[in-house]
């Protein structure tokens, strides 16, 4: 098929959710890829985080082809040697106790809303349901973590959204207390709002609502879903915030390429989630899991984190060398950029026509490589990203 036969079938066929580039991208290597035209173009985005290890990690394509010659699939009635692997592993290396697997981000935190209300029922009975949320956070598009979600332009069309959720200003402690006296069981919050424009929360903020939580036994829900598995530089972001969370989400970067969702809880929730409360048909599916198995066992490795430290300061003190660039925000390899004058969304086409895939968050360019980017790739990515910003 030509690259025209393809956009008109997509376009004729494709329920028309998502605005698309003008590019059908067909191979990668590394944190580089190709169009059908044969295009290159160096990807500053890891298809929104979730390439994390790159595009074809020969040793994930390796697992991913084997454990497909073996099983592709077998309802999570039986066992499976990838899944309980993965299981083993992301609890041993998080500090978690338990881990519930599905499919999406937006799954993850449905699992770990449910968890939160069912473990205060448990506790004590109804009425104890409210889920307080940050405004400008973004937890995921089914109806209910929309309306988790703490952006109004969210809050549209699709009525009725889900009850049991509050919205409170980040960094706003006594806000988060006043809205905390009325029936609530769990604060969810991301560590760096990345839809939201690529913003870290406060360290004293964080620490404080994480300490009130704990007074009040209302559980902390971390939506890792972007922050998490090695993004920032540490396996999981709530390290950089010095508290363990009741309940982390994870998605995106966990599969490597592959669709998965993971909600982790403390040993203390374990007993809340028993049989018939959550199920979900591909969940641990056994490809899915032999490709996690083995980003889990690149990224979960104290000298890959500090590379990925490394990186992210690299890009940093160069953009910020350009004059166009106000400032950047974020933490290892999940950056924002402010501009002076440019679009945000002018520059992603202007980058994606030189051959740099970057993303926008709100008025921001937005950076999130494949963590395993080379050294080559970033410098000639940050290059085209230079020029775009300084061309008139
Ligand atoms: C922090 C956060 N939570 C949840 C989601 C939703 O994830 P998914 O699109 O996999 O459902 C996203 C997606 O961007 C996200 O960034």
């Amino acid at each position: 098929m030509t690259f025209e036969a393809i956009k008109q079938a997509d376009q004729s066929y494709v329920l028309g959710t998502y605005g698309r580039f003008d590019a059908c991208i067909v191979k990668g290597q590394g944190a580089t890829c190709q169009d059908i035209e044969g295009r290159t173009y160096i990807d500053f985005t890891s298809g929104i985080g979730v390439n994390s290890i790159g595009y074809a990690d020969p040793d994930w394509v390796a697992a991913v082809s084997h454990q497909a010659g073996e099983l592709a699939h077998i309802s999570n009635l039986f066992y499976t040697t990838p899944g309980a692997l993965l299981a083993k592993t992301l609890c041993e290396k998080t500090g978690y106790a338990r881990v519930f697997f599905g499919n999406s981000g937006a799954e993850a935190n449905e699992g770990a809303i449910k968890t939160a209300r069912k473990y205060s029922f448990d506790k004590y009975g109804p009425g104890r349901s409210t889920v307080i949320t940050l405004v400008n956070s973004f937890h995921g598009r089914t109806v209910t973590t929309l309306a988790a979600t703490g952006q109004d332009v969210f809050h549209n069309y699709f009525y009725p959204f889900t009850e049991g959720f509050c919205h409170v200003p980040a960094g706003d402690f006594a806000a988060l207390e006043q809205a905390a006296e009325n029936g609530v069981c769990a604060v969810m919050l991301e560590f760096v709002q990345g839809e939201g424009g690529v913003i870290p929360l406060d360290q004293d903020y964080v620490r404080q609502v994480y300490d009130f939580c704990k007074q009040r036994d209302i559980l902390f829900i971390a939506d890792e879903v972007q922050t998490g598995i090695g993004r920032t530089g540490k396996l999981l972001a709530s390290e950089h915030f010095g508290v363990r969370p009741d309940i982390t989400t994870l998605a995106k970067g966990l599969g490597g390429g592959l669709p998965i969702g993971a909600f982790l809880v403390t040993e203390e929730l374990v007993p809340v989630m028993g049989p018939s409360t959550h199920a979900t048909t591909f969940g641990m599916n056994p490809i899915v899991c032999a490709g996690a198995n083995v980003v889990l066992r690149k990224v979960a490795n104290e000298q890959f984190l500090k590379e990925v430290v490394m990186k992210g300061e690299k890009i940093r003190s160069c953009l910020t060398c350009i004059p166009e660039v106000e400032s950047t925000s974020g933490l290892g390899l999940m950056i924002g950029v402010k501009l002076r004058h440019k679009k945000s969304a002018d520059v992603v086409r202007e980058c994606l026509k030189k051959g740099l895939m970057v993303l926008t968050a709100k008025d921001k360019v937005r950076l999130l490589p494949p963590l395993t980017i080379t050294d080559k790739e970033l410098t000639q990515g940050v290059q085209i990203l230079w020029d775009v910003l300084e061309s008139k």
